[in-house]
């Protein structure tokens, strides 16, 4: 399993997504491209296939949660739209996870990386118990949603990179974290609270960082991109 940089293309429309990867073409490393509930239902599968034929890694991140058969045939769906890692919400449980394998699986045994949202990081610690009535504190949530994810058969999840490491001591380290909230040292921080740099990422074991703003906000999106790589992975 390696490790990469996943940017987020939050963008509203194709025509924004393409100006973006454009200036990616020719120069070298492309990169693995997140693409989101907000760009993927305004132009629907196509968006899949167009960045695929431009040679991209995709992870669709759709979070789905419903019963177990109708993520089982979603899955199915989006396994044959060729993506490289999709997610669903670990709160569907053990059953819906492992039926999203089953409809995830191809006919020849392979399948996109599978991860699961633990609990969103937009969850407070009041909202946890008192609307979701969950008396656990959010760290053992996380980590017992963690182990559920894993005793299903998933990948990994998505997590705070705070939290990856504990997430590797409890499911091990060939489980994947997924970690969004990324920085640059000396960037802005805009609406993210708990920020870690690629470099510190990497530091505590990060698989996969999802880096968006600054990356696609940047003034050379391609000089940006290759910071984050040299931070993280080389
Ligand atoms: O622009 P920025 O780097 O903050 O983008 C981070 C991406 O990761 C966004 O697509 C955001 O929705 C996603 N994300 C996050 N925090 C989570 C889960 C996903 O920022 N806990």
């Amino acid at each position: 399993m390696g490790k990469d940089v996943i940017v987020a293309c939050d963008f509203a429309s194709k025509e924004d997504v393409f100006a973006f990867l454009d200036r990616f073409e020719g120069r070298g490393r492309k990169p693995f491209v997140k693409i989101g509930m907000e760009l993927y239902y305004a132009e629907g599968p196509s968006i899949v296939h167009e960045i695929k034929a431009r040679g991209h890694k995709i992870f669709l991140d759709l979070k789905l949660h419903d019963i177990p058969n109708t993520v089982m045939k979603t899955m199915k769906v989006l396994s044959n739209l060729g993506v490289d890692m999709t997610n669903v919400h670990a709160a569907g449980t053990r059953a819906m996870m492992e039926a999203a394998i089953k409809g995830l699986t191809r006919e020849d045994g392979s399948r996109p990386m599978l991860i699961a949202v633990t609990q969103l990081t937009s969850t407070s610690g009041e909202a946890l118990k008192n609307e979701l009535l969950i008396t656990e504190d959010m760290e053992k949530t996380v980590m017992h949603y963690a182990q559920n994810t894993k005793t299903a058969g998933l990948d990994g999840v998505v997590c705070s990179p705070l939290e990856a490491e504990r997430v590797h001591s409890c499911c091990g380290s060939e489980f994947i974290t997924v970690t969004p909230g990324v920085r640059f040292a000396d960037g802005d921080k805009g609406d993210q609270v708990r920020v870690m740099t690629p470099a510190q990422a990497k530091e505590i074991g990060s698989d996969y960082i999802v880096v968006g703003r600054p990356i696609t906000a940047a003034e050379d999106p391609v000089a940006a991109y290759e910071r984050c790589v040299r931070e993280f992975i080389d």
